[in-house]
């Protein structure tokens, strides 16, 4: 092919998949093929990497992020980013209206948008082109995040139609309710901590200073304020729509309204139908739909005279707290739990409130048998958020945060700058010595299947098993007389363990449950030092040299080897064969072909074993996973296929793909 050839291939490409993207994550809608989407990416990534010459920074395969570490810059805000005034009850509304119409004296109408519950976000093109992106920041000065910001897939890099040469547009970035979930539960599967909720989430990863990370993140924009001097129209609304012809995700959930009464069937129908949102809003903002009007109005020295936001109430529960228990986990942090009396709040039975640590329970002046308030805002468990002093009982007793560890009767610390109190026992108190030994054996880690919580617990109680090491040492004829385990089960769990000394030297060390190095830190940590040997040598400023290692993980690091009994299980792991240096196989580079994908294999393949498949798919950042369903992105079809496969990923429309499929999507 000639270079002129190659530059049209390149630049079709880009066009298609822009228009692909934009139909996905801004429209619903997909016209093709994941499957396709995959092919036409991969041969675009082939030949932009095979001709450097055409690299554009805007070409859909930039939107991956990079490795690159970048401090942010601060800038000023062309037009500062005022907050709205609250309002919460319907009166302040009226008020506002009534306000609003003695100022104008004359028709009006206002747009009743959703509020949207994320992190706000300006803009900027110019000449149709993204270049810049900006936290809200103080209001005057923001982050400069735009690398960040350019992974998000439903903000366009570039805009078509009839824009103004220069203009910002302001919105927020969130996370689908789904999406959230999904990334927790994959955390928590990885030994993570689970984010906390979906705005906090949305707000800290603008900030990550790794955009590879931000790429990761199932961050979606909503764009809702365009502001310029050459704006298409005079009404607000009239420029949201244009905004949503150029391309932008602008929502269809507002309304252009001339009365209060309208304002307010707005209001009541969204309270109700936002829990049926796949994200979350917490209320609704009313703008005043004409620009000159707005001018009018102008601004107090915080908030625009010409926009006001309704906050709707969090649904409340009424109840009493019946004890606090206090929980252990893996790292022993102790975190205090309220027990309620059980009520209904949004759907469900609520019963357990998480109390975080002590500072809380000292600013809530929480005493046993309290009523209490109960809030379900976007966290996994509903909080307290207000204690009824006046129906306390004079002789209540205030809530004490515990000395000791209920477990083991150890005294708790608490590190200077933590919240947290821990129980420093970490060799021997139950709850962490499982904890830990339920981590290691976890799917992401050793993958030991046939065992579970249940039967370390068995084995724990009657003291076959004291840490990581001694799953190692245990022998079918110990198990086979435990109550629960047969003959059957005791060997598997002896074939799955001696299984498991096959398992990679990164995924080892995330077994290990060293604090703070999860399922990524372990690959660069294994990457970096290639054995246990040398990272056990390795000092805080070699660690802290490796990228995005920072001084946390490396501390942790240099603590978790400094500790006798850590070094001696880590010998009895190696006596008992399990790999300690990183392999041929894992040193060979690896790619994010794949990644986010979920991949079923089935059948005998001409070039590679399902085991050789199996790692390629991981290796190049998919997932493998045993049975059909709609999750599955593709089913990978060898020889002799089960029928019963071909025929559920047919009926689900599964992309049927062949080994030559597969090395094609990976680039080989
Ligand atoms: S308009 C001057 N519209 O709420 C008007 N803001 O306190 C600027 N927000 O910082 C904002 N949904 O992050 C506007 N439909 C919406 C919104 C919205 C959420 C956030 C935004 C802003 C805060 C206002």
């Amino acid at each position: 092919m000639s270079n002129m050839d190659i530059a049209h291939e390149i630049e079709h490409l880009r066009e298609e998949l822009n228009q692909h993207n934009y139909r996905y994550y801004v429209l619903n809608s997909p016209v093709i093929s994941d499957y396709e989407y995959d092919q036409m990416m991969n041969r675009l990534i082939k030949l932009e990497s095979e001709h450097p010459e055409f690299f554009d920074p805007d070409s859909p395969t930039q939107r991956v992020g990079s490795d690159i570490n970048i401090d942010f810059k601060q800038v000023k805000h062309k037009y500062p980013m005022l907050s709205l005034g609250n309002t919460y009850n319907e009166g302040e509304i009226t008020d506002f209206y009534n306000r609003v119409a003695k100022a104008l004296n004359e028709p009006f109408e206002i747009v009743c948008e959703l509020k949207y519950d994320g992190a706000s976000i300006s803009l900027t093109y110019e000449n149709g082109q993204l270049v810049r992106g900006v936290t809200r920041g103080d209001g005057t000065r923001g982050d400069d995040v735009t690398a960040n910001i350019r992974t998000i897939k439903s903000i366009p890099l570039k805009i078509k139609g009839d824009y103004p040469p220069a203009f910002e547009i302001r919105g927020e970035v969130y996370i689908p309710r789904l999406k959230f979930d999904e990334m927790n539960r994959e955390r928590i599967e990885a030994g993570e901590e689970p984010f906390s909720n979906p705005r906090n989430t949305a707000a800290g990863s603008l900030k990550l200073q790794n955009s590879k990370q931000v790429a990761q993140r199932p961050l979606d924009c909503f764009l809702y304020y365009l502001l310029g001097e050459n704006l298409p129209s005079d009404k607000h609304a009239e420029n949201l729509e244009k905004a949503r012809s150029w391309g932008f995700k602008i929502p269809k959930e507002y309304k252009v309204c001339r009365t209060l009464d309208e304002i307010f069937e707005f209001i009541h129908y969204w309270d109700s139908a936002r829990k049926d949102l796949p994200y979350d809003i917490d209320g609704i903002v009313l703008k005043v739909n004409d620009l000159g009007q707005q001018r009018r109005l102008g601004f107090t020295a915080k908030n625009p005279r010409w926009a006001i936001s309704y906050k709707f109430k969090a649904e409340q529960g009424y109840t009493k707290l019946l004890s606090v228990d206090f929980q252990v986990g893996r790292t022993g942090a102790v975190t205090p739990v309220a027990n309620l009396e059980p009520v209904h709040l949004a759907g469900t039975i609520v019963k357990r409130a998480s109390l975080h640590n002590a500072d809380f329970i000292r600013s809530l002046d929480l005493h046993l048998g309290d009523m209490v308030y109960v809030e379900k805002g976007g966290e996994i468990i509903p909080k307290i958020v207000e204690v009824d002093i006046e129906a306390r009982n004079p002789d209540a007793e205030p809530v004490k945060f515990i000395t000791h560890c209920p477990e083991c009767g150890t005294v708790l610390v608490r590190p200077e700058g933590e919240a947290a109190h821990y129980c420093p026992n970490a060799e021997s108190c139950p709850p962490q010595v499982k904890g830990r030994i339920e981590h290691f054996i976890s799917r992401k880690a050793m993958n030991i299947d046939g065992l579970g919580a249940e039967t370390i617990d068995l084995l724990y109680s009657v003291n076959l098993i004291k840490d990581i090491s001694d799953l190692y040492s245990l022998h079918p004829m110990q198990l086979t007389p435990l109550e629960r385990l047969g003959e059957k089960s005791a060997r598997n769990i002896i074939r799955s363990i001696e299984e498991s000394k096959k398992v990679p030297f990164s995924r080892v060390l995330f077994a290990l449950g060293i604090r703070y190095v999860g399922e990524t830190v372990a690959k660069k940590l294994a990457m970096a030092f290639k054995s246990i040997d040398r990272l056990e040598q390795a000092t805080f400023e070699e660690l802290t040299a490796v990228d995005e290692i920072g001084e946390r993980i490396a501390q942790s690091v240099i603590e978790y080897f400094a500790d006798e009994k850590n070094r001696e299980i880590i010998e009895k792991l190696k006596k008992a064969g399990l790999q300690f240096e990183l392999s041929e196989e894992e040193m060979q580079t690896t790619s994010d072909a794949l990644a986010g994908k979920s991949f079923v294999i089935s059948g005998t393949f001409a070039k590679h074993s399902r085991d050789e498949i199996k790692q390629l798919i991981e290796k190049n950042g998919g997932k493998n996973s045993s049975s059909i369903s709609s999750k599955t992105d593709y089913l990978v079809a060898g020889d002799k296929i089960g029928p019963a496969k071909l025929a559920k990923a047919e009926k689900l429309g599964i992309p049927i793909i062949s080994e030559d499929d597969l090395l094609n999507l990976i680039g080989q």
